[in-house]
């Protein structure tokens, strides 16, 4: 009897340690949810009990129920964004373009290295362009413009091979634009030259 009891226990341990880690990007996606501030009720249906996020409005899980979209774009979302996004390590489309965010962009979205796309654009974000940024190995899509970011384009940047459109228009960088790396092969098509920005650079 006393060894079944222990067998239930440890079941249970397992079973629990197993539900805790199978929702970390719930976790984190509710960190962010508590961060915002959402006045038309978007982030609704992220109920942090459920076992994980894939039922979620604006969230797109793959077969493993790990995240892999977070489409947020024209929202209407103030806040600011929290470093546990950086735990969604399958992320591949980081939409959030068109709302009221604030704060700096955080470094740790240098770690979802399976992103394809990060558009940020249309916020207030401040701050730098973080330097992990250039970690990011299978981004396609970078759009940024129409922020208050401040400080130099990372040299960082010029790693990404995949980068096919890149947009840091209308923010108050300063400094050189890259033209080396993967920047070699943008063509501009208009450079605001007396703020160094870069528009909607496409090859
Ligand atoms: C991102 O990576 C850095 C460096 O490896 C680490 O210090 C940080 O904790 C990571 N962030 C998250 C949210 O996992
Ligand atoms: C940002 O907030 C202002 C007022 O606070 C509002 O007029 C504007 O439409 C908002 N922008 C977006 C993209 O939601
Ligand atoms: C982005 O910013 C520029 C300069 O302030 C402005 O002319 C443009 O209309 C903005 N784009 C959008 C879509 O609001
Ligand atoms: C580019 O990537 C290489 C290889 O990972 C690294 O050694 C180098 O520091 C990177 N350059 C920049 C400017 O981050
Ligand atoms: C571009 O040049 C900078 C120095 O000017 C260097 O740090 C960076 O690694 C170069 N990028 C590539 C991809 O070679």
């Amino acid at each position: 009897m006393k060894t079944k009891v222990w067998a239930l226990c440890l079941i249970l341990v397992v079973h629990s340690s197993w539900l805790a880690s199978a929702n970390m990007e719930g976790d984190a996606l509710h960190s962010l949810r508590s961060n915002l501030i959402d006045p038309n009720n978007v982030l609704q249906s992220w109920d942090p009990t459920l076992v994980n996020p894939c039922t979620w409005f604006h969230v797109t899980c793959n077969n493993d129920n790990s995240v892999i979209r977070v489409d947020l774009g024209n929202a209407a979302l103030s806040g600011q964004l929290v470093s546990q996004l950086g735990l969604l390590k399958n992320l591949q489309y980081l939409e959030l373009y068109s709302n009221n965010i604030t704060g700096p962009i955080p470094s740790d979205l240098g770690n979802l290295t399976s992103l394809v796309s990060l558009d940020l654009y249309l916020n207030s974000f401040t701050g730098p362009i973080p330097d992990t940024l250039g970690k990011l190995s299978k981004l396609r899509f970078l759009r940024l413009n129409n922020n208050s970011l401040s400080g130099p384009i990372p040299m960082s940047l010029t790693n990404i091979s995949s980068l096919q459109v890149l947009d840091l228009s209308n923010n108050r960088l300063s400094g050189v634009v890259p033209d080396n790396g993967s920047f070699s092969l943008f063509t501009p098509i208009r450079t605001l030259s007396s703020t160094y920005d870069v528009k909607s650079c496409d090859y």
